[in-house]
Formats: C-alpha cells, sequence, structure tokens
C-alpha cells in the first residue's frame, strides 16, 4: 500500500475546497436519508476532511469514523477536526489504508470519495464484503470515481489556478494507460511569483479505472448514480445498495 499523497499534502485543500463544491450537495442529498442509530458513518480516504465536515453537517446526530492513510493529509484532517468542538466530540481519525480498516461490527453507512481506484479489483471485492456485513439493510456505500472507465492518454492539462498571498499555484494534471485496468496520473504543482515559477512539485499515482456499474456488479450490490443536484450536473458518484 502506497501513499501517493504526501509530496503534494500542502496543496490538496486548494482542490477540496473546489470538490465539496460539486460533489458535497449530492453527498448531502444520499446521506440526508440514512439512519444514524445503526452505527458510525464510515468515510475511507478522509484527506483534507472537507467532506467529512459535509457528512457531520449532513448527519449531525452521527459518529463518524474518518480513515487516513496519509500522515500529512491527516494531520491537516485533524487540525480541521479539532478545531470545531462538534466534529471533535464525533469524529475519530485513524491512520488506516482501506485493505486494512479496522471496523466496528454495525456501521449506518460508507463514504469513498477519490479512492476506489487506488485499490486494486480483488482488494474492492474484499472491501466491499466487509462493509456489506456491517451495513443495515438501505444503508449506502457512496463511491466517487473520477470519470475515467478506461486506460487512455490524458495529456497534462491546468485544473485549477488560485492565488494566495503573492503566490499563484496551478495545478496540472495528465495520464496515461499504465499495465491492465490501470492508469498512472502525473500531478505538478506550480508555485509562481511575480509572474516566475519559484517551486515546482510532482506526484504520481495509479488508478485502476472503473465505473459505477462494475462497482455494483463486483460488490454484488445493487446502485444507482447520481446525475444531478440542485440542477447541476455532478461528477460521477455511485451508490451501493444492499
Ligand atoms: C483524492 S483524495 C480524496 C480525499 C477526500 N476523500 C476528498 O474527497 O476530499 C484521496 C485520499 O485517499 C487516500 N488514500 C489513498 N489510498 C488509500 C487507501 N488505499 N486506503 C485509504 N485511503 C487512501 C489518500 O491519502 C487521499 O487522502
Amino acid at each position: 500500500m502506497i501513499d501517493y499523497y504526501t509530496p503534494s499534502a500542502e496543496f490538496y485543500d486548494m482542490v477540496a475546497v473546489r470538490h465539496t463544491a460539486s460533489s458535497g450537495p449530492p453527498l448531502a442529498r444520499v446521506l440526508a436519508s440514512v439512519d444514524t442509530s445503526h452505527g458510525p458513518i464510515v468515510e475511507i480516504g478522509a484527506g483534507t476532511g472537507r467532506i467529512t465536515e459535509v457528512i457531520a453537517a449532513t448527519l449531525p446526530g452521527a459518529d463518524i469514523i474518518a480513515a487516513e492513510p496519509s500522515a500529512t493529509m491527516r494531520a491537516i484532517l485533524t487540525a480541521r477536526i479539532a478545531g470545531d468542538p462538534d466534529l471533535r466530540r464525533r469524529v475519530t481519525v485513524t491512520d488506516d489504508f482501506a485493505q486494512d480498516l479496522r471496523l466496528p461490527d454495525h456501521v449506518s453507512a460508507v463514504v469513498v470519495f477519490g479512492v476506489a481506484g487506488h485499490l486494486t479489483p480483488p482488494e474492492r471485492i474484499a472491501l466491499w464484503r466487509r462493509l456489506s456485513e456491517r451495513l443495515p439493510p438501505g444503508g449506502p456505500i457512496v463511491v466517487e470515481l473520477m470519470g475515467v472507465h478506461a486506460p487512455r492518454h490524458i495529456p497534462p492539462v491546468m485544473s485549477l489556478r488560485e492565488t494566495i498571498g503573492r503566490q499563484t499555484y496551478e495545478w496540472w494534471i495528465g495520464g496515461e494507460p499504465a499495465s491492465g485496468d490501470a492508469m498512472r496520473f502525473t500531478t505538478t504543482w506550480k508555485v509562481l511569483r511575480d509572474g516566475r515559477t519559484v517551486r515546482e512539485v510532482s506526484d504520481s499515482y495509479l488508478w485502476h479505472t472503473i465505473d459505477v456499474a462494475q462497482l455494483s456488479r463486483e460488490a454484488g450490490m445493487t446502485s444507482h448514480r447520481v446525475t444531478e443536484a440542485g440542477g447541476q450536473a455532478v461528477p460521477e458518484i455511485g451508490v451501493l445498495l444492499k
């Protein structure tokens, strides 16, 4: 198991703010009807905690387990939780990878945003089985994918440009087919000052391409795809149900 995220974790929250603006509302809509009496909500790969905040705001009575294996991402997550009295009372942060996730006997729902493709198909199948054993009928596993269903060449594009203080941050991302169903994505953060690049930080990670229908088959669960929230099209989000 590899921690892909530490090299660029210092920048990730800029991505997470934009991502949460589009993926937060559909997630909230799915979670709003969850019965939280069966156990905690489990969030796998919680990153910097922006989606954790959406879960907590949508389900004010729920306890949350937020698992995040990257120490640097987890530091931001823990700081976010520690700084809010309500989150502090309800959110337990762990350092677990999905592959060896410690789980209580019962959970009410599971959120897996931006993580599933980091697992191989056998790892995902094992995870869905363990989660399914603990969920009640109707308890959802909400999965956000990347919208890439088969390996292909994706030329590097600038996906984000933000200014903080006197510096501008650009996030470039591209991908190439790796082996089998996997793609290797490479991301580069450029930090510019007075129009000049003063830092460049790159990382790369493997992503096993997958779509919601395949998730459903491998989990042996029914699925539906969330296509819009508040009239806006949303990223690829699937809901798995036993
Ligand atoms: C794209 S980020 C998404 C973060 C957060 N879920 C969000 O939507 O803002 C993926 C996160 O998954 C974590 N991750 C990567 N591989 C993982 C694994 N095998 N098990 C659990 N988490 C993993 C990374 O450390 C990173 O924080």
